[in-house]
């Protein structure tokens, strides 16, 4: 495994390793995982699956500044290269990418990459300018590495569709691959935030994946014939009753569109029209956790 701090040095070995397999004959399938580091599970997963369909895979770690708004955990977000470096040598990876802030901005970007609409809503809403930050750096990813794919996963289902059309609009030559949420065996989504949880919020924490999964799994039966609304209304109950949970949002929207749906429209197995994203965002103490399941117009599990 080789480690690079700056750009010029990664995009000569890639290219060199292009060039050799094409002089053998071969064609040499590049796969990038972007990353912002302090690894877990769910990262090893995406890792595993890279490996799994790539010849090279290149895992990116870099906590980007331009994502964080103000008064967000830029400074305070874990980080701990070490143990990213172990698990990315555990799991085959080829090539690390973890360049500092001046490699990346080495002056202040005029010129940023701005998805319209799809992050207006759900976190855009509360995080306004998060998305261009997210899109603005996967793009530099994507130009850098030139990969023939990107692994994301789902639990940032929002940032999946914003990247998805970013790579339709402008054309980057390169397959996005969303991987599945890895939960905890009590049912937490992974995430490199949960680390800021105390033991009661942690707990507390639960109510979402106890309520996305049940609201998931009534959809998921012919017989509910439930609504948008009524799903709505459960969930958000639900989640409202837990004592240390403070909504920023609970919505039912199409996916990948985004678009909100009428409250009677329904969402049950034989009478969903498109896939339908049911996404929360909820503060325990400080810190914000993001989770969400995906209906699809085929039924799901
Ligand atoms: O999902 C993340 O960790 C980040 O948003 C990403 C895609 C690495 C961009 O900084």
């Amino acid at each position: 495994m080789k480690t690079f701090t700056n750009i010029l040095p990664l995009r000569n070995e890639l290219k060199d390793a292009r060039f050799s397999a094409a002089r053998e004959g071969k064609s040499l399938r590049i796969a990038l995982v972007p990353t912002m580091g302090y690894l877990h599970e769910g990262h090893a997963s995406l890792l595993r699956k890279a490996r799994a369909e790539n010849d090279l895979v290149v895992l990116s770690i870099f906590v980007n500044p331009i994502q964080f708004g103000p008064n967000e955990d830029f400074e305070r977000y874990p980080r701990d290269p070490e143990k990213d470096l172990a698990l990315a040598e555990r799991e085959g990876v080829d090539f690390v990418f973890m360049p500092s802030v001046e490699e990346m901005y080495p002056q202040p970007t005029r010129t940023h990459i701005k998805v319209e609409g799809l992050t207006d809503v759900l976190c855009g809403a509360s995080r306004p300018g998060h998305f261009d930050g997210v899109t603005t750096v996967v793009g530099k990813l994507l130009h850098i590495v030139q990969p023939d794919r990107a692994y994301f996963g789902q639990k940032d289902a929002q940032q999946v569709a914003v990247i998805a059309q970013m790579v339709l609009d402008l054309n980057f030559d390169v397959e996005m691959i969303p991987c599945p949420i890895v939960r905890e065996a009590d049912g937490l989504a992974l995430s490199s935030r949960n680390v800021y949880l105390s033991a009661e919020e942690r707990q507390a924490a639960l109510v979402l994946s106890r309520n996305l999964l049940a609201a998931q799994a009534k959809a998921n039966t012919t017989e509910s014939r439930v609504t948008a609304g009524e799903l709505l209304t459960e969930l958000r109950d639900a989640i409202g009753a837990e004592p240390l949970a403070v909504i920023d949002y609970v919505e039912i929207a199409d996916f990948p569109g985004l678009s909100p749906l009428a409250a009677d429209e329904r969402l049950d197995a034989a009478g969903r029209r498109s896939d339908v994203l049911i996404a929360v965002a909820v503060k325990f103490g400080s810190t914000r956790l993001i989770d969400n399941v995906i209906l699809t117009k085929k039924v799901n599990d």
